[in-house]
């Protein structure tokens, strides 16, 4: 279905142009650079959700797809939604290698992806959200929230800012210098595309979101004044704070 005209556009990129395919092709290389060991990663986070075999999972801007192909080996299915083809086209190539049949790829993102499955166990998503203004994060988190059974697990990691906003020149000068070292010069410029344009919010935003979308809160862990991770859980509609 069409959306609306005056819908938020989710696949106009700001910031970053993941629909770059040059961009696409070097994301992991550029990634593992700050990143570490990435498949070893989305496996520390498996372990820690406590998927199991008969879980069903969606990721949410899936990126090239480590996340969900990792998911893929340990769980009975998984959706992986993404706004890029470019980036699915990389992850649909490294799904193929690894040889992964229960992983189906979708071009969709938080305001568009219809989900036609029974609901989800888990909804992931990791530094994709941002990429929405705050109205428009609702309105997704909401449809993240509508995607999950009641008391399924909503994991979200992104760029929310616990910074103190005074010192904020100080401080992302200095993120931006980390990146350029930790990766390279072009990475920097990205990172700050990433400041001056993209929609990161407070940390406070978020969690009001969150309870404002109908999740209870787990757990938050905030780093490095700029990375945040929820583990939420879908409350009943009970729970869901009123937006007014
Ligand atoms: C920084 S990458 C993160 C990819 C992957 N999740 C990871 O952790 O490496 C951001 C991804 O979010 C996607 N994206 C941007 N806006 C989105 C939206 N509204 N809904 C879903 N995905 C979106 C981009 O296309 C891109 O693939």
């Amino acid at each position: 279905m069409k959306p609306p005209r005056w819908q938020h556009d989710e696949f106009r990129h700001v910031g970053a142009d993941y629909n770059d395919p040059e961009l696409a092709r070097a994301y992991d290389s550029r990634h593992e650079r700050f990143r570490g060991d990435m498949a070893a990663d989305c496996d520390r986070l498996l372990d820690a959700l406590q998927v199991d075999p008969g879980s069903t999972l969606v990721d949410i801007g899936c990126g090239t797809g480590t996340f969900a192909i990792q998911a893929a080996r340990r769980c009975a299915r998984v959706c992986a939604v993404d706004v890029s083809p470019a980036m699915l086209a990389v992850a649909r190539g490294k799904a193929a290698a690894a040889g992964v049949g229960n992983l189906t790829f979708h071009l969709g993102g938080f305001l568009t992806y219809e989900h036609r499955e029974p609901p989800a166990d888990f909804v992931t998503s990791t530094a994709a959200l941002h990429h929405l203004p705050d109205f428009w994060k609702l309105i997704g988190l909401r449809r993240v929230a509508d995607m999950l059974r009641d008391g399924g697990v909503f994991y979200l990691m992104d760029t929310v800012y616990s910074f103190d906003p005074a010192e904020h020149a100080r401080f992302i000068d200095a993120k931006v210098e980390w990146f350029a070292r930790a990766v390279d010069a072009e990475f920097g410029e990205e990172v700050e595309t990433a400041f001056r344009e993209e929609c990161s919010t407070f940390d406070w935003v978020m969690e009001g979101l969150l309870a404002r979308a109908g999740f209870l809160v787990e757990r938050a862990d905030y780093t490095d004044g700029m990375l945040a991770r929820y583990v939420c859980r879908k409350g009943s509609a009970s729970h869901r704070i009123p937006s007014r």
